[in-house]
């Protein structure tokens, strides 16, 4: 995927195919009638797709406010990522991508098996990265639980590395300068940024999109479009900065609509329509054993449908924070995500 820095931390990337969902979607949709409308459609649509964005990031918002509750040391992981989808539910929206809950030197992408055991311990850092949509529109933030003296720094950098990148989300204002305000603020801490993760707009039935907002300085002279919906997303690591795959994969995305045999494939498939093609978690998948999950899994893969999103590990085990916003750029810009 394209260069180091540009590859994205890929809840949605830009495999071929990611809007077929999206497309049937609307297509089941009857037509938007636009006849009685004040504005033009474009302005309508962008009322549209911005209140979209804006309930699904309140839901996102009071979910991660509400993590302060249970999100403690003694708490398993799975408790966790299960309260949170719950909760986004019983707030009216649908879960974006499953609960990313990555301990220590694991950056993102980590989400519990059916059957874990994890539990927080004293000592730990925790990113909580977390995804709703309502009609599709999704909203992306995160943020991490420090429970460890040691990296309240480390925690503090990315904090503030997005508070300062905010404050930029205005039209007109170069990626590149928002870049830069990451690298030099986690810098300006003692610290790394990590390069090969990046921030991205967000959109309808996709989590991952352009434009890519890297958290290293760059030269690449695209700016921001008034009306954008961009999740920015510092990781600053006490590390070499740059993260590799470990295991286990727990989260895929289906894409494409391949032809499957399996009876267990084409019960995947069917589920992953209901998923509106979004990533999912093989707890999710309810069949009568494990090995049909498996035997389901490896004939998407084998057809090439299936993404698989590893577990992004820090290369020389540094220990991570991350903080994520999705921002609507307006000349005041709009933090849909809050808490
Ligand atoms: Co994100």
């Amino acid at each position: 995927m394209e260069k180091d820095y540009a590859r994205s931390k890929g809840l949605p990337g830009n495999q071929p195919h990611e809007n077929d969902y999206k497309k049937l979607k609307q297509a089941e949709k009857l037509p938007h009638d636009h006849e009685h409308d004040e504005h033009n459609h474009q302005d309508g649509d962008l009322k549209e797709m911005h209140d979209g964005h804006i309930a699904a990031g309140r839901i996102v918002g009071e979910v991660l406010k509400a993590t302060e509750e249970f999100v403690k040391p003694g708490a398993k992981l799975l408790d966790i990522a299960n309260k949170i989808e719950s909760m986004i539910k019983e707030k009216g929206g649908e879960v974006a991508f499953p609960a990313n809950l990555s301990l220590n030197s694991i950056a993102a992408h980590y989400t519990p098996t059916y059957n874990d055991e994890t539990v927080v311990k004293d000592g730990d850092v925790l990113k909580v990265d977390i995804g709703a949509h309502v009609d599709g529109f999704v909203a992306d933030a995160a943020r991490t639980f420090c429970f460890n003296p040691d990296y309240l720094k480390l925690t503090e950098a990315s904090k503030k590395a997005l508070e300062e990148a905010i404050k930029l989300c205005r039209p007109g204002v170069l990626i590149s300068d928002i870049s830069a305000v990451i690298e030099d603020t986690i810098i300006g801490y003692g610290y790394k940024p990590i390069q090969n993760l990046t921030g991205h707009g967000v959109g309808q039935y996709i989590v991952h999109m352009e434009p890519t907002i890297p958290n290293i300085k760059h030269k690449s002279g695209k700016i921001l479009e008034e009306g954008m919906v961009i999740a920015i997303e510092p990781f600053a690591t006490d590390g070499k900065g740059h993260v590799k795959d470990t295991q286990p994969v727990q989260i895929y995305r289906v894409y494409g609509m391949p032809s499957v045999r399996g009876p267990e494939a084409r019960k995947l498939l069917d589920m992953s329509l209901e998923w509106m093609g979004l990533p999912f978690a093989e707890r999710w998948v309810k069949m009568e054993s494990q090995f049909k999950i498996r035997l389901a899994l490896k004939e998407l893969r084998d057809r090439g449908a299936l993404h698989e999103y590893a577990p992004l590990k820090e290369e020389s085990n540094g220990f991570v924070s991350q903080h994520e916003h999705t921002v609507i750029i307006k000349d005041e810009p709009v933090v849909v995500t809050t808490f």
